[in-house]
């Protein structure tokens, strides 16, 4: 069996043909560089360019994977949650080839690219317990089978990715905020500034971090004489020390919350044995060897996709792809992207879980 799979939800237009033995055979990623002056993704600009660049990206992954489109046994896209604009022109291309080749469509959500994605690099089984960190969503789930998520937590404002960006945003350290964070912290003093952790004594498995970016502007504040950030002088070691504090607080904080979230995933499905981390901010070497240590210690095994497979990439959907297309989970071609699309929506809430940010 072998399937396509194309990404389009966010700034990378990216396309990958994988088949059932866990072979990627081809691959393409464009990451959108027009965002850049912005300091973030501008919607219109992002869908313009998905526009512009999908077919050769199509083209380029067939290229290097040495089949035809005929090979193909079935077609995935992302077809949400995401900016709507771009989730539509990968649709629209998968929808296309699957009626022009006669194959099936099969609508991925993209977090379950993520939530799927080390399944492909290691030997993960079900039921496993998930820390999905990206730019857009922060949960800690359960992923029980392809489609069936029970969510323990999520953030109750913004993403751990949206920190990570916010921050060097705040630091001028350009977009996306997440790698340049973490290499300026390896060059920080991590226990120089105190940063709070949030909802220590809320019981549940919610994130915060919100209050972690308010302190973080609090200290960056201190530096200038009119308390304006943009007036701050910080000396390139304040700006590490800034960021290595801030990289341990927010790292603590998902620990701290994943520590409860083990027990609660020990209690109701004994027979789970994996802690998987994945999505954008999964790519940090400082939060994967924390919860390395995390998972030793528990007694869980633990994975990760390896780095250029934690951001948004096209692997992740064609093999959430192959994972419905071996149960024949397939869908029609009426079926409508979603700007939003909550992984859990069909299963029984947890005790506790928090609002939704899908
Ligand atoms: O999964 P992703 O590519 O897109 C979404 O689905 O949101 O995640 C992008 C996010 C950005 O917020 C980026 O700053 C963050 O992942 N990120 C990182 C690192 N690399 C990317 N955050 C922390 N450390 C990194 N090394
Ligand atoms: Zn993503």
């Amino acid at each position: 069996m072998i399937v396509l799979g194309i990404e389009s939800s966010c700034d990378e237009t990216a396309a990958a043909i994988v088949n059932d033995k866990r072979e990627i055979l081809g691959e393409c990623v464009l990451t959108q560089l027009e965002h850049k002056t912005y300091g973030g993704v501008v919607p219109e600009i992002a869908a313009r360019a998905h526009l512009d660049h999908i077919e050769d990206i199509l083209e380029e992954t067939f290229k290097n994977a040495g089949i035809k489109p005929q090979d193909i046994d079935a077609v995935a896209a992302a077809s949400g949650p995401g900016l709507i604009g771009g989730v539509v022109i990968g649709v629209m291309a998968a929808k296309s080839l699957s009626l022009a080749l006669g194959k099936p469509f099969i609508a991925i959500n993209h977090l379950e690219g993520h939530a799927l994605a080390a399944r492909l690099t290691s030997d993960v089984e079900y039921p496993y317990l998930l820390l999905l960190v990206s730019g857009g969503h922060c949960q800690i789930l359960v992923v029980k089978n392809v489609g069936e998520f029970e969510r323990l937590g999520t953030t109750i404002d913004d993403a751990a990715g949206e920190a990570f960006d916010k921050v060097a945003k705040m630091l001028n350290l350009g977009y996306p905020g997440g790698p340049m964070i973490e290499k300026m912290a390896d060059l920080g003093d991590e226990n120089r500034f105190v940063l709070p952790r949030p909802l220590q004594s809320s019981g549940d498995c919610n994130l915060s971090f919100s209050g972690l970016k308010t302190a973080v502007r609090k200290i960056i504040e201190s530096y200038s004489t009119d308390g304006n950030i943009e007036h701050a002088i910080l000396r390139k070691q304040d700006v590490a020390d800034i960021c290595a504090s801030f990289q341990k607080a927010a790292t603590e904080h998902l620990l701290y919350k994943l520590k409860k979230a083990i027990v609660l995933f020990r209690t109701k499905y004994p027979q789970g044995k994996d802690l998987v981390v994945s999505g954008g901010v999964a790519s940090n070497s400082y939060l994967r060897e924390k919860l390395k240590q995390l998972a030793e210690t528990e007694g869980l095994f633990f994975s990760a996709p390896p780095i250029k497979f934690c951001t948004d990439n096209g692997v992740m959907i064609a093999w959430a792809g192959m994972e419905r297309a071996l149960k024949g989970m397939y869908n029609n071609l009426d079926f409508k992207p979603r700007p939003r699309w909550p992984l859990d929506e069909n299963a029984p809430k947890a005790a506790g879980a928090g609002g939704v940010k899908a």
